[in-house]
């Protein structure tokens, strides 16, 4: 069954670039984005690995790992590693999961069960369900999943964006309207009355509909 937001993502240990992990114990007390390939050496992919390895400070600020997995050994992702610096600009800068067995990819959900147990033979085709985002929180819940199509790139910056705004949630009562970005006006959460609304914004709020009330992003 396909992993749910709210779920606890699988825990589970693998090879990587950077050596065996324990995913859990490799989050610690960080937020954490793992995102998937089908195989090495394909075109989309390796630009998203370059971009990725761009933004990987910017993920960092946020105090958010990140990972990579590709259904291919990690000696090849090694490989790989070069011609995406020579290629993009950026050399990975994360840990790459080698998933020859399917494991982590089944256990999210981005592969079925009848897959087997092996990469061999497989192609990229066979793997396209393998292009997903998940972003984990500290409590190690999934917070945001997406899966796209092999022939479009996937945006990182939203993933950013997406991070920006749980961690603001996850610290204050409100939610992020359409498009919204750090420093945005934010929408006070159903759930805190107007009562309570006017102890938590003395200077009151915006509110163009009861349901809607809008004040500028608190800070801290
Ligand atoms: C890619 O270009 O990254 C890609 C190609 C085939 C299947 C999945 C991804």
């Amino acid at each position: 069954m396909a992993l749910q937001l709210g779920q606890t993502a699988p825990d589970f240990e693998a090879d990587t670039t950077e050596g065996k992990i324990r995913f859990h114990e490799w989050i610690g007390n960080s937020w954490a984005v793992l995102f998937s390939h089908p195989k090495d050496f394909t075109p989309v992919c390796t630009t998203e690995l370059g971009y990725m390895a761009k933004l990987q400070p910017e993920f960092a600020k946020r105090n958010t790992k990140v990972i990579g997995l590709s259904v291919d050994p990690t000696d090849r992702h090694a490989a790989w590693a070069k011609d995406i610096e020579e290629t993009q600009g950026h050399h990975p800068n994360y840990p790459m999961i080698g998933d020859t067995d399917l494991k982590v990819s089944k256990l999210y959900g981005m592969l079925p069960y009848e897959a087997g147990e092996t990469c061999e033979g497989r192609t990229a085709v066979d793997n396209l369900t393998v292009r997903t985002v998940f972003i984990i929180g500290p409590d190690k819940k999934v917070k945001l999943l997406f899966a796209y199509p092999m022939t479009t790139g996937r945006n990182f910056d939203e993933v950013l964006r997406v991070l920006d705004s749980l961690q603001l949630t996850a610290k204050h009562r409100v939610a992020t309207p359409v498009n919204w970005h750090q420093g945005e006006d934010v929408i006070i959460a159903g759930a805190v009355s107007d009562d309570e609304a006017k102890t938590i914004y003395p200077n009151g709020w915006k509110a163009p509909k009861p349901y809607l009330r809008i004040v500028p992003q608190p800070r801290g």
